[in-house]
């Protein structure tokens, strides 16, 4: 019997739902939230839809921490609103508190943002070993990348494949050198202009479309992401997939949350894949820890 469970029924935890549950990859997915009602609803109109798309996973919509017990991965979302005066901080804390008393042994994937601090802080509270806490970003940036260069090269979608590293926005470390086009290096297709161009619309990636929602955020290429991470455990596929995770050394950095290549399964993070880098992108992802550990550092103080 395996159980996934998604905190927070919002537009990102509701999409990671849905897709886990059509990928059929577990036997139960249970969706939470603060609001009464809403992950019920959500569960019910989902579970409907099995007899069309043929997949058999349940979705168990509660209100109730002690539904999630014995989950296998714990996807945090839940994001705002919060109760006056409560940053997000406090909400992860809570959260994460209660998650490691109904699952001690559940892999945490955070979603949250500010992504570096908040999986810091939820490794901090749940106590659990490093590597059963990690972080989304890696996938859903290097997937914009590769949206962006498919579009402009008008290169099949699957036969581009891109990378980053770093944090999540400002100090995301694009890898042209490891980007490939039907095979062929990135270098060779495009000019460093454009590629310039397209390493700077992924780093505003999300901005560009809160820009056109106005309200709310973006969650299909995000809810793809963090599924797919969850099934990369539950299935201890051993994937290499960028991901958000605690760094022990590898590139020279230690201690810190960061955004590079990892190997994926039970447990999950397996082990930290080191890539050969130019001078460039090590500096860059140098920078990026240093600007990820000063951050943390002011954890205490941050309300977001
Ligand atoms: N426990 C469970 N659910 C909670 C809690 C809590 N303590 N606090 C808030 N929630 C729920 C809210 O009720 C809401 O349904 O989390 C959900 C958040 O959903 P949205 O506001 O729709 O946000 P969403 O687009 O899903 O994004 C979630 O992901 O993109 C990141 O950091 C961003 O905060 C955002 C998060």
């Amino acid at each position: 019997m395996s159980r996934i469970t998604v905190v927070g029924a919002g537009k990102y935890g509701s999409t990671t739902v849905q897709r886990l549950a059509e990928w059929d990859v577990v036997d139960e997915v249970v969706m939470t939230d603060i609001v009464e009602g809403l992950p019920q609803g959500l569960a019910l109109d989902m579970n409907q839809s099995r007899p069309v798309t043929g997949h058999r996973t349940i979705v168990i919509g509660t209100n109730d921490y002690a539904d999630t017990a014995q989950s296998d991965v714990v996807i945090i979302t839940a994001g705002l609103p919060r109760k006056p005066g409560m940053s997000r901080m406090d909400l992860l804390e809570v959260n994460a508190t209660i998650v490691v008393r109904y699952s001690p042994n559940a892999v945490i994937i955070v979603v949250t943002n500010p992504l570096d601090q908040m999986t810091t802080l939820a490794a901090n509270v749940s106590g659990f070993p490093r590597q059963r806490v990690f972080g989304q970003a890696g996938i859903l940036d290097s997937s914009r990348f590769a949206h962006f260069i498919s579009e402009k090269t008008g290169a099949d979608i699957q036969a581009v494949e891109a990378v980053t590293l770093g944090s999540h926005g400002d100090t995301m470390v694009p890898v042209p050198s490891l980007c490939r086009v039907e095979g062929k290096p990135l270098a060779e297709v495009l000019d460093p202009g454009t590629i310039d161009d397209l390493v700077d619309r992924t780093r505003k990636g999300g901005a560009e479309i809160v820009a056109y929602l106005k309200t709310g955020s973006a969650y299909y290429a995000p809810s793809a992401a963090a599924a797919y991470m969850a099934k990369a455990v539950i299935q201890d596929s051993g994937e290499q997939m960028p991901v958000c995770a605690w760094m022990t050394g590898e590139y020279g950095i230690e201690d810190v949350y960061l955004g590079v290549i990892a190997e994926v399964g039970t447990g999950g993070v397996k082990s930290v894949v080191e890539l050969p880098l130019t001078d460039e992108e090590q500096t860059g992802l140098a920078e990026a820890a240093a600007a990820v550990k000063e951050k943390v550092a002011d954890l205490e103080n941050i309300d977001i």
